[in-house]
């Protein structure tokens, strides 16, 4: 028993010792050459080989990203006034999509606003930021199109959110500042939807191509 073990050693060290020595002076023998020699560029990469001498371009002309959609509302009195009267929550009203939005909204939106929308939150308390409204201020529309518009583009003193939030957690949030102001109002609380998977699901397929809207735009202009 012994003598096998000790031959298979001889072997294996024979084999391990003879593997790194090469006659021809170059480089041994690459079990799968890709990878070590990989054929890929490296992400930030300088490359004389693209057209901005690095391999991370520019997107194409006139694409945006997957899971993005062209807002279509202009930032001006016009687009607000439209995208108010058009622009209608596709999100279902349901518990998740109101919870979600109050998280966000206590974190983007609550230090002016106040966490309960009345407008004195700390920043304003502070007296850093004046004029910030209370969500049952009646000069102010408090439709689900102008509160998405203001959100996507800010409003004066108020910054855009555009590039914190997805356009669903837009959404989520329009559903939540609408229920502080209906609380504020003394409101009877709105029913909750169902959240089924068929709502769930729905949200991209109505979102994408907002084709309603596209298509009042247009017949207006
Ligand atoms: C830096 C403080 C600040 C933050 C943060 C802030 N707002 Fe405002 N918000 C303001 C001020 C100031 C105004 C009043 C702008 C004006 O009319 O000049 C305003 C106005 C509004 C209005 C009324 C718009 C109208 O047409 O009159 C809504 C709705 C609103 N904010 C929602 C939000 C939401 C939702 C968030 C979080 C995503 C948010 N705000 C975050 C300061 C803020």
């Amino acid at each position: 028993m012994k003598y096998i073990y000790k031959s298979i050693l001889v072997i294996f060290l024979a084999f391990t010792a003879t593997a790194c020595f090469n006659k021809k002076k170059g480089p041994n023998y690459q079990y799968f050459p890709d990878m070590y020699e990989s054929p890929s560029y490296e992400t930030y990469g300088e490359y004389e080989i693209f057209p901005d001498g690095q391999s991370a371009l520019s997107p194409a002309e006139n694409t945006i990203p997957r899971g993005w959609e062209v807002y279509e509302y202009a930032n001006d009195r016009n687009g607000q006034k439209a995208a108010a009267e058009n622009l209608k929550n596709p999100l279902p009203f349901t518990e998740r999509n109101v919870n979600k939005g109050g998280q966000l909204y206590d974190v983007y939106c609550a230090i002016c606003h106040g966490f309960g929308g009345d407008g004195n939150g700390p920043l304003a308390e502070r007296e850093k930021f004046m004029g910030i409204p209370g969500f049952d201020d009646p000069n102010r529309d408090m439709s689900e199109g102008n509160i998405f518009h203001v959100m996507y583009y800010g409003l004066n003193n108020m910054g855009s959110y555009a590039h914190q939030t997805t356009t669903k957690e837009r959404w989520q949030i329009v559903h939540y500042v609408q229920t502080l102001k209906d609380e504020l109002n003394g409101e009877d609380k709105r029913e909750f939807e169902k959240d089924t998977l068929l709502n769930r699901d729905n949200f991209d397929v109505e979102i994408n191509p907002n084709h309603k809207t596209r298509m009042a735009l247009k017949n207006q202009n």
